[in-house]
């Protein structure tokens, strides 16, 4: 069991498996950047996995695959399969725009991957476009229907944004509760790569919106979780709120992030981290094992919303997979 600085048992880790998107979303990666990543830093999916192994024989059992786009990411599926095969149990999930997912559902499923959370922004073709910056509604619901059909676990993350996709907040909760797909509306979180002229719709904001059609009960905080979760009461359909400006879901937090490169970042609202790319690549199992434990008596206690300059880290959300 992998236990915290501050005794919080960390059994959850995110893998950012590539920093590059296809999609360019105002709220993430409006522009190219300047310079990617040079290619030859990145580990390998063995090199990865050699972390990966430790950190589940350390305690480690729900892992999720993040981005940029992590389908950009050729041969991901054998990634998922070499976890999968090392723990067959391990909740193995993955994070996408969906825009490619249609055509490696299959693939994703018999490698072994669980539950796939999805963005989805806007119903509207042009409203998606211009979000994404790039016409991708109909690839989008393309691949939510084949992960459905091939009986994934899938969760819709919605971002809502003043003027652009405000008025379509009940819509897509209603695509969520015809589907039976539980919706996660996200508070846009300010970020320094992100486009300046957008601002978010506040949790309270995303609530009204809800509430003038449905009454609705909040039912609790989803541990280990940032996610609140809200009942509708004449249906019984429940969905989420991700207020990431809280700090309320510290005191329980279970995560760390692990990027392409091989850095291990014990919160993704602090700079800090440490490199587990020397170690993997010499297979040198006790140092990556020494250095997981180093960055987790490190870990924060809570994140710096709540400071008076209420700052948070510059990487990239596209970096650590947000
Ligand atoms: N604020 C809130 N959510 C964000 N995401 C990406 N950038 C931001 C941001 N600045 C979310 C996307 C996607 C997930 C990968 O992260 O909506 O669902
Ligand atoms: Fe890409 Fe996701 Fe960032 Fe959009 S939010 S640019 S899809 S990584």
């Amino acid at each position: 069991m992998l236990i915290d600085g501050h005794g919080r048992e960390v059994n959850y880790l995110r893998i950012s498996v590539t920093e590059r998107c296809n999609f360019r979303c105002l709220y993430c990666m409006p522009q190219k950047p300047f310079s990617w990543n040079p290619k030859e830093n990145l580990l390998s999916f063995e090199e990865l996995f050699e972390f990966v192994k430790v950190a589940i024989d350390e305690g480690i059992n729900k892992i999720r695959i993040t981005g940029g786009e992590p389908l950009v990411r050729e041969d991901l599926d054998k990634f998922i399969k070499l976890i999968s095969s090392y723990k067959s149990d391990i909740d193995l999930a993955l994070t996408t725009n969906g825009y490619l997912l249609s055509d490696v559902a299959k693939k994703l499923k018999d490698a072994g991957l669980k539950r796939i959370n999805i963005s989805l922004d806007s119903l509207k073709p042009a409203v998606a476009a211009s979000i994404a910056q790039k016409n991708v509604l109909s690839k989008i619901l393309e691949g939510i229907e084949i992960a459905r059909e091939l009986g994934f676990k899938i969760k819709i993350n919605m971002v809502p944004l003043w003027g652009i996709n405000d008025s379509e907040i009940l819509d897509i909760l209603e695509f969520g509760r015809e589907r039976d797909i539980e919706v996660r509306f996200i508070e846009y979180m300010e970020n320094i790569h992100a486009d300046s002229k957008i601002k978010g719709l506040s949790g309270k904001e995303i609530l009204s919106a809800i509430k003038q059609r449905y009454k609705i009960k909040r039912v609790g905080r989803v541990k280990n979780s940032p996610s609140f979760s809200y009942e509708i009461i004449e249906n019984g359909y429940r969905f989420g709120l991700i207020d990431p400006h809280k700090h309320d879901f510290c005191e329980d937090c279970n995560r760390i992030r692990l990027t392409a490169e091989g850095y291990l970042i014990p919160c993704l609202y602090f700079d800090e981290a440490q490199s587990i790319a020397k170690a993997v690549k010499e297979k040198d199992i006790k140092k990556a094992a020494l250095i997981l434990k180093d960055v987790l008596a490190n870990k924060p206690k809570e994140n710096r919303w709540s400071e008076e300059s209420s700052e948070s880290s510059n990487r990239a959300f596209y970096e650590t997979g947000g």
